[in-house]
């Protein structure tokens, strides 16, 4: 009997990210996508024992402690899950040759200046998930596994816990609504990061067959960090006024809150936010051969998927 292809190990699957991969990833064979209560990502241990028994092809990690001002209270659970689980799953990655697939954040640079990042730049967390996930990095990449990091920001989608959901949500209960103006970055619409994963699973397989190497060795060859946000920028108030139109002409009997501008400073929170969060993403076009979508059209997409279900 031929062996049973090895399967894709994904973590985070009732998370905006890893819930969008798992329809995709299962084009690809078997998928082993355990929750929390199946594998707790802040036991080390528990992480260890489970990629042994499973022994994987690919390791795919978009879980992540993403509760950016509660980190400020809860650094352990933070650093736990975002700093020690993906250095951990690259060790044991490392050791049986399968490359990780991994997801950071805009947090990591400091949000100064007005020049997108690039993923050269130096980092300068401004708060504990931003030093956390820095810390994932850097840990994912001394363990030697074949890995490709995708920093991401302002991740949405048509379920979940996210910025859009939320501002839809009170828009109809209230009259007005203030949003911050002054932070500058790129939405991003979880289906468009699966997407990028099924683009690279697939390029580095095909890069595998074609030069008789092994997967290991063709990760090897695009490995790195990669930036990876929507296409073009905007602000959190520019984004809000733009699915809130669209929901209203799709709902032109419903009233919405007037949204108003406001700076930063007027809206404190627990985390320091960063004001330029935004990510050139060249390297991913030039080097792996993805382009993410205009922000817009990705919204228009998701709004149109929100009223489909409604
Ligand atoms: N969301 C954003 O705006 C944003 C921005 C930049 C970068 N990113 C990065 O993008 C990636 C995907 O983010 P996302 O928006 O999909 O996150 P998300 O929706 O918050 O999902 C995170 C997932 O991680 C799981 N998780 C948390 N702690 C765990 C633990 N101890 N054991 C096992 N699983 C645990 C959660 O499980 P439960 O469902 O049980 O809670 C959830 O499924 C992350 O690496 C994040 O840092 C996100």
């Amino acid at each position: 009997m031929p062996n049973a292809p090895q399967p894709i190990l994904l973590t985070g699957v009732n998370g905006q990210v890893g819930g969008a991969l798992l329809p995709m990833l299962q084009a690809f064979g078997p998928v082993i996508a355990p929750t929390r209560a199946e594998l707790d990502l802040s036991d080390p241990d528990a992480i260890r024992r489970f990629v042994r028994k499973v022994q994987p092809r690919w390791i795919v990690n978009p879980a992540a402690y993403t509760a950016v001002d509660k980190a400020e209270t809860e650094q352990e659970a933070a650093f736990a899950i975002n700093a020690v689980a993906p250095t951990v799953l690259g060790e044991e990655a490392a050791a049986i040759g399968a490359p990780v697939l991994h997801f950071s954040t805009d947090y990591v640079f400091a949000g100064d200046g007005e020049t997108p990042w690039q993923e050269t730049d130096s980092t300068g967390p401004l708060g504990v998930y931003g030093a956390s996930k820095l810390e994932g990095e850097l840990g994912l990449a001394e363990t030697g596994a074949a890995h490709l990091i995708f920093r991401t920001s302002w991740v949405y989608g048509a379920t979940g816990n996210n910025f859009l959901r939320t501002i839809l949500r009170l828009a109809k209960e209230r009259e007005e609504m203030k949003i911050v103006a002054d932070q500058y970055g790129s939405p991003t619409w979880s289906n468009d990061l699966a997407r990028l994963v099924v683009h690279t699973i697939e390029r580095t397989e095909e890069l595998a067959g074609q030069e008789n190497a092994t997967l290991r060795e063709a990760v090897k060859r695009l490995a790195g960090t990669y930036h990876a946000a929507g296409s073009g920028y905007t602000t959190w108030f520019e984004f809000a006024k733009n699915f809130v139109a669209l929901a209203q002409a799709q709902a032109p009997e419903q009233r919405f809150a007037r949204l108003l501008p406001i700076a930063s400073a007027e809206y404190p929170t627990p985390a320091k936010r960063p004001g330029n969060s935004r990510l050139n993403c060249e390297k991913l076009t030039t080097q792996l051969g993805f382009t993410m979508p205009p922000w817009q059209d990705s919204v228009a997409q998701v709004m149109a998927a929100i009223q489909a279900a409604a």
